[in-house]
């Protein structure tokens, strides 16, 4: 298996995140000593499945188990991972994956750590998305929407663990900022003011509602997912291959931003994280716009 099938993680840039990390491409660095990587499930691409061909949560967890006793010390102190991976487009696990995945840290002591600095304040409808699944992780990281622009972040840790963390001393020249922390504190009164909260997954709907018909009537479309504001449509070549289509993935971004709608471009993957203050109405437009833009790509790669 390539390397970035792996585990299509990002943290940050830092060596110890890159570590933990598929980002190695992009930096040219490697990993850092005691770090392993593991396949985590994606439901569009399972490397397990059960007979029926859905995925197979249970699989994933005994490499897992077989993986600390035979390629590790066996001594592991956490899983660090995104709830959805962001940059990885918008991959989401099976419902099942995280609360098993919790159960099998706990019976192993290890801890699970949290990566919700993209997917934490509202943005997949709930404050921390872990929540979806109703599992309590042991150390949740915050950023992005926690200062809703203002650059703060935090670690936050069961309560179990707060000496640990006063062992260590952890601070920052930055830590603590007041400014930095009356933003977050502002950004988490004004979610509850404008119950953004329930805009979010109000904003679900109507994405989920104008991408279900995709995958059928688009050649190009493989796959659409959705999560709050959280969002992926893959765009393949051949739908049992699932070969990525990285032209059409180029050219549907050239083609909505022409029509005035622009996110990061991602490969063949339409991967986007819009606001969760988007009025219905323009979430409405903008959806128009994208299935507009597929449909006109298609047409021009002679898909359809
Ligand atoms: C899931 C996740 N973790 C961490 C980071 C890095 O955060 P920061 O830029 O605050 O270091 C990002 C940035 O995109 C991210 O998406």
């Amino acid at each position: 298996m390539p390397e970035e099938d792996f585990h299509l993680s990002s943290h940050a840039r830092s060596q110890a995140h890159i570590s933990l990390a598929n980002m190695t491409r992009l930096s040219g660095s490697g990993r850092a000593q005691g770090f392993y990587m593991v396949p985590r499930p994606d439901t569009y691409r399972p490397w397990w499945t059960r007979e029926d061909g859905t995925l197979d949560t249970e699989k994933y967890l005994e490499f897992y188990d077989e993986f600390i006793r035979n390629g590790t010390t066996g001594q592991v102190a956490a899983f660090v991972l995104e709830p959805i991976q962001g940059w990885g487009g918008s991959i989401m696990p099976p419902d099942d994956f995280f609360p098993k995945l919790s159960k099998f840290c706990k019976e192993r002591g290890i801890l699970l750590f949290a990566d919700e600095v993209l997917t934490s304040m509202g943005r997949t409808g709930k404050y921390l998305c872990m929540e979806h699944w109703g599992v309590v992780p042991d150390v949740v990281t915050l950023g992005k929407g926690f200062g809703n622009g203002f650059p703060v972040t935090a670690m936050v840790v069961r309560e179990e663990y707060a000496d640990a963390v006063d062992k260590i001393s952890a601070s920052t020249s930055y830590g603590g900022n007041p400014m930095a922390c009356a933003a977050a504190l502002a950004s988490i009164e004004v979610i509850e003011e404008e119950g953004l909260l329930q805009h979010a997954l109000e904003l679900e709907e109507i994405f989920r509602n104008k991408m279900a018909g995709w995958p059928d009537k688009y050649a190009i479309v493989g796959d659409c997912r959705v999560k709050g504001c959280l969002m992926g449509v893959e765009l393949v070549k051949d739908k049992k291959t699932k070969e990525p289509f990285d032209e059409a993935g180029r050219l549907v971004y050239q083609t909505a931003f022409r029509k005035g709608l622009a996110w990061i471009p991602a490969g063949h993957i339409l991967r986007m994280s819009p606001p969760i203050i988007m009025p219905n109405e323009v979430a409405e437009k903008a959806m128009d716009i994208i299935e507009e833009s597929i449909a006109e790509v298609q047409k021009r790669l002679g898909y359809g």
